[in-house]
C-alpha cells in the first residue's frame, strides 16, 4: 500500500528524469512510465478505492496533483525539442530548385569509350609527356633529320630543343624502351600542331595510339583488332577498307575507312557522298623502330595504329565544327549527357 510520501517520491523522480531528458522520445517514455495506462502514478491512483474514506481524499488529491504537475512539466520540456517555427512565407507547393548535374565533356567521353573498347581487348594504358624531345617525336620513329615526312607535322618548338608532341606515337618508343615483348598498349593523350584554326583543325587535339609487339604478329592481327574496335565503337554492320598509305614508323602502312554509319555507305552529307569515312592510320611497326628500342627485329614484329579523338567525336556526334568542342558553351556541352 502506498502513502502520500510515495507519491512525492515518485513525482520527484519523474521530474528529475524530465529535467535530464535529451529528446522528445525520451520525454514520451517518461510519460508512459509514470502516467501511462500502467504508469507508476496511474497505478497509485488505482489503489485509492481500497483506502479508508478519510485517507482517500488527501491521497487522491496528492496523486492527481502529481499527475498534473508531471503532465505540465513534460509538455513544457517537449517545447525545447520542437523544430523551428514554420516560415509563414514558405510555400511548400512551389517547384524546388533543380541542381543540375555536370556532364562529361564530349572529348573525354569519346576518348573514354575508345580506351574502354581496347581495354576489353586486353590493351594496357601507357602515358608519356606532352613536352617531348625531337628523338621520341621524330627520330626514334624513323624520321631522319632531313626527312620530308617531318614537314607533315607543324611542330611547336619550345626552349631547350624540346617540342610539344605532334602525335601520341612517341609513347610507343618510350614504352618499348622500358619493357620486353609481348607488349600490348594504348596511349591516350593530348597532341599539338601549329595549324590555323578551322572547322576541322585546332592547335590542340587528342589522339589514341595503340601497338602490339610479339613473336609472329601479322597484318591479319592488326585487321582483326581494328575490325573488332570499329564494330564495337560504331556498330556491328560496319565494313572496313584498308587503303595503302605512308608513315615513317610503319611498313607497310595503311589508312582505315569505315563504311558511313549514317547512310550505310550509300552516300550522304556526313561522308560527303563517298560512302566512306576515314578514321585512323596504322601499319606494321617498321623494323628500324624496333631495332632502335633494342628489340631483335628478326624475332619480333608488331602492329600500330593511331586515331584522332576529335575527328571521331565529330563524326560520331555529327558535329560540323571542331571549335564547338573547345569553346565550351554550356548549351552545347550539356547535350552530351
Ligand atoms: N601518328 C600518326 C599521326 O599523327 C597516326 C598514326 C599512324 C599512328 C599510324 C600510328 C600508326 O601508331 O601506326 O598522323
Amino acid at each position: 500500500m502506498s502513502g502520500i510520501g510515495d507519491v512525492h517520491r515518485i513525482l520527484a523522480e519523474a521530474l528529475a528524469a524530465v529535467g535530464s531528458a535529451q529528446s522528445r522520445p525520451e520525454l514520451e517514455a517518461i510519460g508512459v512510465k509514470y502516467i501511462g495506462r500502467k504508469g507508476e502514478i496511474t497505478s497509485v491512483l488505482k489503489t485509492l478505492k481500497d483506502l479508508p474514506l478519510e485517507e482517500r481524499k488527501a491521497f487522491g488529491a496528492a496523486a492527481n496533483e502529481a499527475k498534473v504537475k508531471l503532465e505540465t512539466a513534460i509538455a513544457e520540456a517537449v517545447q525545447k525539442f520542437a523544430g523551428p517555427a514554420l516560415d509563414p512565407t514558405f510555400d511548400p507547393t512551389l517547384p524546388g530548385i533543380v541542381h543540375r548535374l555536370g556532364v562529361i565533356h564530349p572529348i573525354n567521353k569519346t576518348m573514354g569509350q575508345i580506351v574502354a573498347s581496347f581495354q576489353r581487348m586486353g590493351f594496357a594504358i601507357a602515358k608519356g609527356p606532352d613536352i617531348e624531345t625531337d628523338y621520341y617525336n621524330f627520330e626514334g620513329l624513323n624520321f631522319p633529320p632531313d626527312h620530308p615526312a617531318r614537314d607533315m607535322q607543324d611542330t611547336f618548338y619550345v626552349e631547350g630543343g624540346l617540342l610539344l608532341r605532334t602525335h601520341t606515337t612517341p609513347v610507343q618508343v618510350r614504352t618499348l624502351e622500358k619493357v620486353k615483348p609481348p607488349v600490348k598498349c594504348i596511349t591516350p593523350g593530348k597532341t599539338f600542331r601549329n595549324e590555323a584554326i578551322s572547322t576541322r583543325a585546332y592547335y590542340v587535339f587528342h589522339q589514341v595510339d595503340g601497338f602490339l609487339v610479339d613473336e609472329g604478329v601479322t597484318m591479319a592481327d592488326l585487321k582483326g583488332c581494328l575490325v573488332a574496335f570499329c564494330r564495337d565503337f560504331f556498330g556491328e554492320k560496319l565494313k572496313l577498307r584498308f587503303r595503302p598509305s605512308y608513315f615513317p614508323f610503319t611498313e607497310p602502312s595503311a589508312e582505315v575507312d569505315i563504311s558511313c554509319f549514317l547512310c550505310n555507305g550509300k552516300g550522304c552529307q556526313l561522308c560527303k557522298f563517298a560512302g566512306w569515312l576515314e578514321i585512323l592510320g596504322c601499319g606494321m611497326i617498321d623494323p628500324n623502330v624496333l631495332a632502335k628500342v633494342g628489340y631483335d627485329s628478326e624475332k619480333y614484329t608488331g602492329y600500330a595504329f593511331g586515331m584522332g579523338v576529335e575527328r571521331i567525336a565529330l563524326l560520331k556526334y555529327m558535329v560540323k565544327d571542331i571549335r564547338l568542342l573547345y569553346e565550351n558553351d554550356i548549351r552545347f556541352i550539356r547535350q552530351f549527357l
